[in-house]
């Protein structure tokens, strides 16, 4: 697809080349990606590695700094890695999605000069369109994987499992097909139906209407194993669609020892019942008049009743047939027996003694003695409970790759955040089989959950859910990064009390899984549930996947939707917040009142005449705001003390710097303000507080700020000492210039002090 589009740049725009190195996150690594038609030999592609910053070759630039690059003369760039002479300029842009790098495009030109700025945002465009692809692909990717996950199921079962087209083709076989017919998987994959049926094979099956539509209850028939040799199958299947394709999925079984023990079993009854009672089957023999004769003791282990009650009754397995099947299963021997039907079977399901529901397969055959008299019926039933559940299994999970397909598409068509949420709730509520789900949507800014769509309520208790991180089960799991599974609501402390009306709606079950996507927290999805739930892994397996899928959905649509406005008209709300604390605190220690507005404005300007711009000045304004906040954490008695401070009082008013840390830590919007607050009592040669950094150790802002605190706290009333004068505050400065403070800092202030 990347190989494409650069060709296809290459050819309308008339450029040399146009190349793509992949960027490999775990290694720091660019490498030319090839097209299999055209591979460099190994010594070039060494010298077309870039480490990420490296400054030879200029990927490593490119990708470090996210901006286009265009090299109007690749002659006079010393950082050009000239392989080929005849390049005359290029462009690099970067490829990377949110803040994953993925790669960096070059195009270079015979001409010198050849890419215009125009030229630079047109491949940008690209660039991010493809960027969007590569993100598809690697989830196409996932999905492929919990396909994986089903193999599982499909490659655990004792029978060969088949995919196949209508028109015979082989899609899939698992392991167990490949053992019982002796051809390896890629073998298989190139075969037809029709070669594993004997030349008279296909007059073997019984009628199929429908072409290749195989009738759900097993029928006999025979197979060619790779060898050649023939033998017995059992074969079942049924059509499945998947998505717009008709697929058969078909099971069969090698009967062979099966029937080689029947045709023994037929010689005697003493052999028959040794090798009755090896096998897991249950065995049994009834006379001519419905009397059993015979049944191996299996029959309990299958069914928890004893040998000797079905003995005792002979129309008890009837009993036992699950109510639903009873009628038909008991018109369907009758009809058999009554045909005299040479052989026969059927599958249904029983309830064991436990209740538990099990599935028979069931086979019978008439017994004739030489002389041609009838003796009763020989059967055997076998537990298949495994195989129909591992049936469903491969069903269902192929309805769930629609599902996941289908929700795919909904976000790659990028059809609003409302959309693709709602195809996704449809699919969970379908594919999950639950009552109601939900997804709640996390704001990074305001650190709350908040309902952003839901189907299969019946109220509108949940709509206007607003729940802080940590707050309530959803606001857990989403803090803790883990699934909560309440199987009974009923049965946990925790009520929701996010609304009266909740009760009403007589949710049983819920499930609350956090929304993910490359480490950074969505939102959530929760399932509500009116009966109890007990899913198995599996199910939970998909709620994952879905949420995985969720997840990815989201982070897709915040490129779209504009949350830039929202982060503005937050931050402008937080900063109200912080200005408030810094005036409380001016409020305690009354004489430095308006010191953390003055120091604010001076330490911006010092900042900015420093070369400090962009974010970083914004967590220097806070910084400043929030310098002292710290000193909220001592007492009044020191805080307000007149005279000078005892060591013990020392001690104390030196942690404020670290009281601030502990207290700004926590707040992950003021991460990148702590600077100023935990290090601006840290002194140039080291002798300051709380850590004793030195010189650059100390951040820069904080190396700012101490100039202009100091300047501020000399310059005013303090509860110790009278205000001192501009020139002595001046001269103080420049006597601790190289001690207390950064000589740069110092050099930069007193110019700025000399112009106001
Ligand atoms: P602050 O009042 O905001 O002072 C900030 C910094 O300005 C001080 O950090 C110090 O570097 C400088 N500074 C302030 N006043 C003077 C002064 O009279 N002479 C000199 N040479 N420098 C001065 P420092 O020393 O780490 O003090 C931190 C905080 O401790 C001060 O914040 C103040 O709240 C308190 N403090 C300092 N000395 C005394 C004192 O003698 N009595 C009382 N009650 N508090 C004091
Ligand atoms: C480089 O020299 O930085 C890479 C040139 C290229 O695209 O081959
Ligand atoms: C019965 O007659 O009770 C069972 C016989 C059979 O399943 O073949
Ligand atoms: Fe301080
Ligand atoms: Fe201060």
């Amino acid at each position: 697809l990347i190989l494409q589009a650069l060709r296809t740049i290459v050819e309308t725009a008339g450029y040399q080349q146009a190349n793509f190195f992949q960027y490999d996150e775990d290694r720091k690594l660019f490498a030319l990606l090839e097209s299999s038609e055209q591979e460099h030999p190994a010594e070039i592609k060494e010298i077309l590695t870039f480490r990420l910053g490296e400054e030879r070759g200029l990927i490593g630039v490119v990708g470090e700094s996210r901006q286009a690059l265009i090299i109007p003369d690749t002659k006079d760039e010393p950082r050009w890695v000239p392989t080929d002479e005849t390049l005359r300029s290029a462009l690099f842009v970067p490829v990377f999605r949110e803040n994953r790098l993925l790669g960096v495009v070059s195009i270079v030109s015979a001409q010198t000069d050849a890419f215009s700025e125009e030229d630079a945002r047109n491949i940008t465009v690209l660039a991010n369109n493809l960027a969007i692809a590569i993100e598809n692909i690697q989830l196409f990717e996932r999905v492929t994987k919990s396909e994986a996950r089903y193999r599982g199921i499909f490659e655990g079962v004792q029978d060969a499992i088949f995919v196949e087209s209508p028109d015979g083709n082989i899609l899939d076989i698992n392991e167990r097909a490949c053992q019982i017919f002796g051809y390896s998987r890629e073998e298989f994959l190139t075969k037809k139906v029709s070669d594993l049926l004997p030349p008279d094979g296909e007059a073997l099956l019984p009628d199929r209407p429908g072409g290749r539509d195989i009738p759900n209850h097993p029928i006999e028939t025979v197979n060619l194993r790779a060898n050649g040799e023939k033998f017995p199958v059992e074969i079942s299947g049924r059509v499945n669609n998947v998505g717009d394709e008709d697929v058969l999925l078909v099971v069969l079984r090698d009967i062979s020892d099966r029937v080689k023990a029947q045709q023994e079993l037929q010689e005697s009854e003493t052999r028959f019942r040794l090798l009755a009672e090896f096998t897991h089957d249950w065995e049994y023999w009834i006379d001519p008049q419905g009397e059993y004769i015979y049944t191996s003791p299996s029959c309990e282990a299958i069914t928890g009743y004893s040998a000797d009650e079905f003995i005792a009754k002979p129309e008890f397995l009837f009993e036992i047939v699950h109510p639903n099947y009873q009628e038909k299963v008991i018109a369907h021997y009758h009809d058999q027996v009554n045909k005299l039907q040479p052989e026969f079977s059927m599958i249904f399901p029983i309830l064991n003694r436990d209740g538990d529901q099990i599935w028979l397969e069931h086979h019978c055959r008439p017994i004739f003695n030489q002389a041609g008299d009838f003796l009763g019926r020989r059967g055997n039933n076998r537990n298949i409970t495994a195989r129909v559940r591992a049936e469903e299994g491969v069903q269902r999970q192929l309805k769930r790759l629609a599902a996941l397909h289908t929700i795919d598409r909904a976000i790659n068509s990028s059809t609003g955040l409302e959309v693709i949420l709602n195809v996704l709730l449809r699919q969970t509520l379908e594919q999950l089989e639950v009552d109601a789900a939900d997804i709640l949507l996390y704001n990074k800014n305001l650190l709350t959950l908040s309902f952003a769509a839901g189907q299969g309520f019946q109220t509108s208790a949940l709509k206007y859910t607003r729940l802080r991180l940590g707050e309530g089960l959803a606001g857990r799991a989403v803090f803790e990064q883990k699934t909560v599974v309440i199987p009974d609501l009923a049965e946990v402390e925790e009520k929701f009390a996010r609304s009266q009306e909740f009760k009403n709606e007589k949710f049983r079950s819920y499930f609350v899984v956090p929304l993910i996507a490359k480490g950074q927290i969505k939102g959530a999805l929760e399932i509500f549930h009116r009966s109890r739930l007990n899913p198995d892994s599996e199910w939970l397996g998909f709620l994952e996947t879905l949420a995985g899928q969720a997840a990815i959905g989201l982070s897709e649509i915040e490129l779209f939707e504009g949350l830039e406005k929202a982060n503005f008209e937050i931050n402008f709300a937080y900063d109200s917040t912080l200005a408030g604390w810094a005036y409380a605190l001016e409020l305690r220690d009354r004489e430095t009142e308006g010191h953390s507005r003055r120091v604010v404005d001076l330490t911006l300007r010092l900042a900015q005449a420093m070369g400090i711009k962009g974010d970083a000045l914004v967590h220097t304004r806070r910084g400043a705001l929030l310098h002292d906040i710290g000193k909220m954490g001592l007492s009044d008695k020191i805080l307000l003390k007149p005279g000078p401070l005892t060591d013990e009082e020392w001690v104390l008013m030196k942690k404020h710097p670290v009281y601030a840390y502990k207290l700004l830590s926590p707040i992950s919007y003021l991460n990148k303000a702590l600077d100023i607050p935990y290090c601006h009592h840290e002194k140039w040669d080291g002798s300051g507080y709380p850590r004793g950094l030195k010189g650059t150790q100390i951040p820069l802002s904080a190396r700012i700020f101490a100039v202009v605190d100091v300047w501020d706290a000399l310059r005013t009333d303090r509860v110790y000492r009278k205000a001192w004068s501009k020139e002595k505050t001046l001269d103080y400065i420049r006597a601790e210039s190289g001690k207390h403070f950064d000589p740069k800092v110092v050099d930069a202030f007193l110019k700025m002090i000399e112009e106001m």
